[in-house]
């Protein structure tokens, strides 16, 4: 039987068994997965400590699924093809055979520098080939990778690095994105003064941007290349992985406190990945698949190197943004290599059609069979753009709802086989079985329903938990509503039984499908100088989703317009250019309740530009702080 859904009727079935023997469904979707040994149980779990295993006592590797198994019939099949940043620089295609062979090598590399099973290993690199490389490289010999985004700050990176306790970094002298070169070894620097684990630092050469090289703990990439070409045998022996080994950390941001790592572990995520990516996408096998996200988040891990290497497939990544060298960016590379699915995020789509249609309509598009969309809600608007202007109403778009804690995705259409609809995630994946749930924690069932979304069952690819403190695992998703995994997500559930994400009901923002927590950003307010205390919320914004509205008491602003560039430096410092507030607007206080709580209900609406419906202010401290704050929320207009 093959891993495909084929008809709406099958999807049905195969739901129904995955519901009735998650058990039976699972082994059977895992045999079509190379083990070196099988397992002995499929599940085991409770969600109240929490303790899920999946497929315990089976022995992997994840590389040999992503690479070994295909040499023999596919070895010379594009395994990655690489669009530079500058369409003038040459692309590259690395075969399945040469993957394997630089992830041995650099597999190697890592062993030489004392990197064993279980170690930490940070990869902060810009989108290019060796970070698919380093990623699988750890993966091979069973280190635990944590890939940080190149958008995030020094300090963040520390913070992550000290968090996992990570003993060596990979990183480059620099990267391009757009006419912008960004010196990566130089935010490492700064990050290495405030975290003594890193022993060693492997650095890429990308840009030749000056950079420091440490004497004893930096060495190149290159340069540790040719060491194990000369030391002989270049193959490494993929490390025997047991099902429930920790794969990767990946860390990402809640409603209270620093990001956390949320863990992955090898057996249960490869399944999960190779089954969705086969069907949400309906990937055929000479398909070119494109994935526009960047492998520093969650979609990358599964949709650019994961699910589509353990299925033999050809994954597209890019290094640069979609509006450069202009907005045709993404058609010119779906042109350039007849890419028949993309696979992006309703950010980009409305960024690009506020250019106009003629940088869609100059390329040939007619490769493409699915379009898929990512991250985020995704508007009517941007939906119907992307199904006409791009897909010429040909294609089927498949809006795949799903977290970093998830592995995969959650619901989805899947492309061409069961039914879509504008702005709905649609259907659950078999195995994945969702609750909506009311304020007093009771499950809400029938259609035409709004709920906060928790999932009732485990499935393979779910995270096991977070880095150093499961507690905090525990408390963030299964504390909520016993014996359920809560998304944070409120979704609808229409008469038609499809479901539609309405957005997060906690304090998490959204902003171009990046997550980002308030109280992270509210903290890197209040360490400026001048700042006395702070309140994030969301508002709804054209392009980006949502835009972060800061409110702020700051001691003296004569001159606001520099305070508020400061507190923008402060942000871009402390997490990351990422997380810069789009509207700061300084006020005399805050809207509190009498316990001193923030109303955030409050300040939303004013964000929102909804002052109808601030509702009730009688319970505040001080009511009039919010006739204040509405007066000079109007002035910034
Ligand atoms: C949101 C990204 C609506 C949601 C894969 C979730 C979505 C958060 C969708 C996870 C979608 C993701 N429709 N909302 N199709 N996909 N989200 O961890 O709020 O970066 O909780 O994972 O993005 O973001 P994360």
């Amino acid at each position: 039987m093959s891993l495909q859904i084929k008809s709406f009727e099958e999807y049905q079935s195969e739901y129904k068994r995955s519901v009735e023997q998650p058990e039976e469904f699972w082994a059977s979707i895992a045999d079509h997965f190379f083990w070196k040994r099988k397992w002995n149980k499929v599940l085991s779990w409770n969600f109240e400590e929490p303790n899920v295993k999946w497929f315990e006592g089976a022995k992997l590797n994840i590389t040999e699924n992503c690479l070994d198994r295909h040499i023999y019939a596919n070895g010379d099949k594009p395994a990655i093809i690489w669009e530079p940043n500058d369409p003038n620089e040459a692309h590259r295609i690395l075969s399945y055979k040469q993957l394997l062979q630089k992830v041995e090598q650099f597999a190697n590399v890592l062993k030489n520098n004392n990197i064993k099973k279980g170690d930490r290993v940070c990869i902060y690199l810009p989108m290019v080939p060796e970070l698919v490389i380093a990623v699988l490289a750890c993966a091979r010999i069973g280190a635990i990778h944590s890939v940080v985004f190149g958008g995030f700050s020094a300090r963040s990176i520390a913070d992550r690095i000290v968090d996992a306790e990570c003993k060596l970094i990979v990183t480059s002298d620099g990267s391009y994105r757009g006419n912008k070169t960004i010196g990566l070894k130089n935010i490492v620097d700064d990050a290495l003064m405030q975290c003594d684990t890193v022993e060693k630092v492997i650095v890429l050469t990308r840009t030749r941007t000056p950079v420091s090289m440490i004497k004893g703990r930096d060495v190149w990439w290159e340069d540790e290349i040719k060491k194990v070409e000369t030391q002989g045998n270049p193959a490494c022996p993929a490390e025997e992985m047991d099902a429930e080994d920790n794969l990767f950390i990946l860390y990402t941001s809640g409603s209270t406190g620093k990001p956390k790592g949320v863990v992955h572990t090898c057996g249960g995520y490869m399944v999960y990945t190779g089954y969705t990516f086969m069907n949400t996408f309906q990937y055929k096998p000479n398909d070119v698949f494109f994935c526009t996200a960047d492998i520093g988040w969650i979609t990358g891990h599964s949709y650019i190197v994961y699910g589509p290497l353990s299925q033999g497939a050809t994954s597209l990544m890019f290094e640069g943004i979609p509006t450069f060298p202009d907005a045709s960016r993404y058609w010119d590379i779906v042109d350039k290599f007849n890419v028949n699915i993309i696979y992006t995020s309703p950010t980009a789509l409305r960024s690009l059609m506020a250019f106009g249609d003629e940088f869609v309509d100059k390329n040939d598009l007619s490769s493409l069979r699915v379009l898929g969309s990512v991250g985020e809600p995704i508007n009517e608007e941007a939906w119907n753009w992307f199904n006409e202007k791009v897909g010429k109403k040909n294609c089927p778009v498949v809006d795949t709802y799903w977290q970093t804690e998830n592995g995969g995705h959650l619901i989805t259409s899947l492309a061409g086989v069961t039914p879509e609809k504008a702005s709905y995630a649609m259907f659950p994946m078999p195995g994945i079985q969702p609750a909506l749930m009311d304020e007093n924690g009771k499950e809400i069932e029938g259609n035409d329903v709004t709920g906060n979304l928790c999932i009732k069952f485990p499935w393979p690819g779910m995270l096991r938990t977070t880095w150093g403190d499961h507690d905090r695992c525990r408390q963030t998703y299964f504390s909520t509503y016993k014996d359920m995994y809560f998304t944070g997500d409120g979704c609808f559930r229409s008469p038609e039984g499809y479901y539609k994400i309405t957005g997060r009901v906690d304090d998490v923002l959204n902003v171009s499908g990046h997550r980002i927590g308030t109280a992270e950003v509210e903290n890197a307010i209040n360490m400026h100088a001048d700042v006395v205390e702070s309140a994030i919320v969301g508002y709804p914004h054209p392009v980006k989703g949502q835009g972060i509205y800061a409110y702020v008491i700051a001691n003296h602003h004569t001159d606001a317009e520099a305070t508020r560039k400061d507190i923008m430096e402060t942000v871009s410092r402390i997490i990351g250019p990422i997380a810069k507030p789009d509207i700061i607007q300084f006020v005399d206080d805050l809207p509190k309740t009498r316990s001193g709580k923030i109303m955030r209900r409050i300040l939303r609406k004013i964000a929102e530009d909804d002052i109808a419906n601030v509702g009730d202010t009688s319970t505040l401290q001080d009511p009039a702080v919010v006739e204040g704050i509405i007066k000079g929320a109007a002035a910034l207009k």
